[in-house]
């Protein structure tokens, strides 16, 4: 055996977990006390020495057909034997074709031109690069400015962090992108605390696109991103009747709207879309994760027909969009897609969400008045549960809250700073909605 054939082979040590530099992972502590899983079915995770780990986060908020769905599954062996790859520039597979009709056919008003990449953070660049190259195309190329929202997430690609609002994810990374503002973030604890769904404060916080507008030239704006439902920066539901009032700014002004629903799509607040549970056709749809229901990568972007119309004009043999990855629409994605659709049409999971809301917000809402507890806000089959920082660090105690669910209490949670957020597959049942809170609130007292 060759040098190189044995280093491909074999690890340098058995059990060696120091080669993988993991994501957004405190690395050390993780390689201490490792949470590993290695298999999944329904609504559970298996950890390596075989415990049941209940899956409150669908994954990373991606997994809403449960886990290793036979038919999802099914269909990934089949297409993997059948077309491993084809090329996504300038040749075409047809479930790509397939999948794009019944997303767009998902989406609401005139959203109806699907374009595929791999990831959220790619979705959100492709957005982005739309709606600049939108207004290249219409003669109005002054429109480069792009604006977000403080304490949004949209992912790690430098357009993301850009519009995102989430310091710690931008202030490592030098200047960003030029050209990019922030509206104010929606969360109010005085007047927020402990609600259900939307708050009724803040739909005026929308009203700051005017003045940022004015401030810049509303000539001078391409775009304005939010996540219908901030996620990762600790479950956010937007105040009622913010989005429209956002809606009707960007129409003022001639500005597109892009909502991105990376995690909001596919059913977890109810609809397949949030767009639709509030009443506002955006520009531009952003999307990943459910989509596979997080089988396979894939994210895309979806524009209403005036959008993709702009771009097609001039010779037909030139492309008309320079944008593209190499696995835009892999086979496999697509064929995972395909049956994940399916799976949610079948046994109406979106419907099922939106009538569990209020089971699940009820039996979140049991956790008030447990020690620590500062707010705890739902919408959809997603909960977020401010805990109090301990004096010597922020985000310490909601950590030590994952580890002793995962390791004591059998059971996945998901936290970002001192906030649990909660997101349950689709398939989650009212008892598994008990059984969840149940060992939430008793790794709360755990770490009190
Ligand atoms: C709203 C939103 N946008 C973008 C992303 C980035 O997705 P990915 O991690 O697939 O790149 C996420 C991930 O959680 C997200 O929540």
């Amino acid at each position: 055996m060759s040098l190189s054939e044995a280093r491909l082979s074999t690890a340098t040590r058995p059990n060696d977990l120091e080669a993988y530099w993991m994501p957004f992972t405190a690395n050390r502590a993780f390689k201490k006390a490792p949470r590993l899983i290695t298999r999944a079915k329904d609504m559970y995770y298996y950890a390596a020495d075989g415990r049941a780990v209940l899956d409150a986060a669908a994954g990373l908020w991606c997994c809403n057909a449960g886990h290793n769905r036979d038919p999802i599954v099914a269909a990934i062996k089949r297409q993997a034997e059948e077309l491993d790859y084809a090329p996504a520039f300038q040749f075409a597979h047809p479930n790509a074709f397939e999948l794009a009709s019944r997303v767009a056919a998902l989406a609401p008003g005139d959203l109806d031109h699907v374009f595929f990449c791999n990831s959220g953070s790619e979705a959100v660049d492709t957005a982005l690069k739309i709606a600049l190259a939108y207004h290249h195309a219409r003669g109005e190329g002054a429109r480069t400015r792009l604006i977000g929202r403080e304490r949004g997430y949209h992912g790690v690609g430098f357009g993301g962090i850009s519009v995102g609002g989430i310091a710690n994810n931008r202030k490592f990374f030098g200047s960003l992108l030029a050209g990019v503002d922030h509206l104010p973030h929606t969360y109010n604890r005085d007047t927020q605390a402990f609600t259900k769904g939307e708050p009724e404060w803040g739909a005026h916080l929308a009203d700051d696109l005017e003045r940022i507008a004015v401030l810049h030239d509303p000539s001078t704006i391409a775009a304005v991103i939010v996540e219908p439902m901030a996620g990762s920066t600790g479950v956010l539901p937007p105040p009622k009747g913010y989005l429209q009032r956002l809606r009707a700014v960007c129409d003022k002004y001639g500005i597109l709207l892009i909502l991105d629903e990376v995690i909001t799509g596919f059913g977890r607040l109810g609809f397949a879309f949030a767009a639709e549970r509030y009443g506002v056709v955006p520009d531009i749809i952003t999307f990943a994760k459910g989509i596979t229901s997080g089988t396979v990568p894939m994210g895309g972007a979806i524009v209403r027909a005036p959008v993709y119309d702009a771009f097609m004009r001039g010779p037909e043999h030139v492309i008309e969009l320079f944008h593209g990855y190499t696995y835009s629409a892999h086979p496999l994605a697509c064929a995972a897609g395909l049956a994940t659709l399916d799976l949610y049409r079948e046994e109406r999971l979106f419907e099922r969400a939106g009538a569990l809301e209020p089971k699940f917000a009820d039996a979140a809402m049991t956790l008030r008045g447990l020690p620590g507890v500062l707010d705890i806000r739902t919408v959809g089959l997603v909960a977020g549960i401010d805990l109090t920082s301990k004096p010597d660090g922020f985000g310490k105690r909601a950590y030590a809250a994952m580890e002793k669910a995962f390791h004591e209490h059998g059971i996945m949670i998901r936290v970002t700073g001192d906030t649990i957020a909660l997101s349950p597959p689709l398939i989650v049942s009212e008892n598994e909605i008990g059984e969840i809170f149940g060992k939430v609130g008793r790794v709360i007292e755990a770490v009190r």
